[in-house]
């Protein structure tokens, strides 16, 4: 029983694949998974609810203005009371929903209000597979994290040959494995808080002090935690990427927002601060528009900023078992970085080496060494998505082992 204790809601759209998704509940039961179910009008044509209802042995949803319904448990409710969302057989018409944010039935309004992954078995005729829209919608889809299993390739109920078929159960049932396997979700039940992108400190209303950092590295660090199953949430200064899927985005301007959002989402099994914080802020920012005049320009006085990441070091309660840090260093990197690891008082410094020997600077990709309280570790060159799966990947087993060490 491979899926004890996980949910599921299954979305069954109207395709003549509906009927598999009655052999697809039985094996997903079979492994130990609670199963709900909402069907689309469409997809009652072809199963009905008195089947899905027997096989799941759970009521059959799919009323968005249901009286009954909404008194048991609210749409919003049903739409993150699972732990993956599956949507199969996913017909054309509901991806083109899910891509554009439509939300007229309860299908496609659970499937924009959830907050949990989703799973797509698409289904569909061989040219409506093929149509730029469809394959447009699949990319942007995909771009947002969500998951896809199959079409396979094959004879079609409309007699026509091609990819289209929805997959087979067992092939559904092996991505829901896959997708809930301890190795492929090492985060799983871990909460983390990643800072990211640049801050805004104004000088007046529509002026401001910023920096250039994009946020690539921090947002791509928030994704790989995100799918190494932890739940994220991202702290981020004004940046110009979408949101990472799956991930809690908090936007913000200032050191002192950021400062305060972080608390907020506090307590955290780890924290990771790769954003550039302002050091300074204008120490009274004016409340309207500075004019030119004959004073001539204005002096502006600094004051400093918080250290988002020496706050979120200090001992106490609140203090995520781990805490990361950045540095970028152009000499003595590791020299450098393992001083700033002292004076921060995280438990890691990624040190970035931006020397213009590297070449890094600016560019997607990073030299990174790692440093902890028993040394550095040099890693090669990798991509920024790289670094943050290799971080990911030790933030997990360093959990591990700090739990082990705990209960042992
Ligand atoms: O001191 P420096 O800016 O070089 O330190 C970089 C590290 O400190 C990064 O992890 C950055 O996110 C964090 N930092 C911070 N708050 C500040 C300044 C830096 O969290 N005010």
């Amino acid at each position: 029983m491979k899926l004890c204790g996980k949910s599921v809601l299954l979305v069954v759209s109207g395709g003549i694949a509906a009927y598999k998704a009655l052999e697809l509940i039985r094996l997903l039961r079979k492994e130990g998974a609670g199963v709900r179910c909402i069907l689309t009008a469409a997809a009652r044509q072809f199963v009905t609810p008195l089947s899905v209802s027997a096989l799941s042995e759970e009521k059959v949803y799919g009323e968005l203005f249901s009286l009954t319904d909404e008194a048991e448990m609210g749409h919003i409710q049903l739409s993150r009371s699972a732990d993956l969302v599956v949507v199969a057989p996913a017909t054309a018409d509901l991806l083109a929903k899910l891509t554009h944010g439509l939300a007229d039935d309860l299908a496609s309004t659970a499937l924009l209000a959830t907050d949990k992954p989703v799973l797509a078995a698409p289904a569909m005729n061989v040219r409506m597979w093929q149509h730029p829209a469809t394959q447009a919608n699949l990319a942007s889809l995909r771009q947002r994290g969500t998951l896809f299993v199959g079409p396979d390739e094959g004879a079609m109920a409309c007699g026509e040959f091609g990819p289209g078929r929805m997959a087979e159960p067992a092939a559904i049932l092996e991505a829901v494995e896959a997708f809930f396997a301890p190795a492929a979700r090492p985060l799983q039940g871990r909460r983390a808080l990643v800072t990211s992108g640049p801050t805004y400190e104004p000088i007046d209303p529509v002026r401001f002090i910023g920096n250039r950092s994009s946020g690539k590295q921090g947002h791509a660090i928030a994704a790989a935690l995100a799918a190494a199953g932890a739940q994220v949430t991202l702290v981020s200064g004004p940046v110009a990427l979408p949101d990472p899927p799956g991930v809690d985005v908090r936007r913000v301007e200032t050191a002192a927002e950021m400062l305060e959002a972080c608390r907020a989402s506090l307590p955290a099994d780890v924290a990771v601060c790769a954003a550039a914080v302002a050091d300074w802020r204008v120490a009274a920012s004016a409340p309207q528009k500075l004019k030119k005049g004959p004073g001539g320009p204005p002096a502006l006085t600094f004051a400093e900023n918080p250290d988002i990441l020496a706050t979120l070091s200090q001992p106490g309660p609140q203090r995520p078992r781990l805490v990361v840090g950045f540095a970028a260093e152009t000499e003595r990197v590791v020299e450098q970085a393992t001083a700033k690891r002292l004076r921060k008082g995280c438990d890691w410094i990624l040190a970035n080496d931006v020397s213009p020997a590297t070449g890094t600077f600016g560019g997607d990709s990073n030299l990174i060494h790692l440093i902890d309280a028993r040394g550095s570790e040099s890693w090669p060159v990798l991509s920024k998505a790289a670094v943050a799966e290799r971080l990911a990947g030790r933030i997990a087993a360093t959990l591990a082992e700090a739990e082990e060490n705990v209960s042992s």
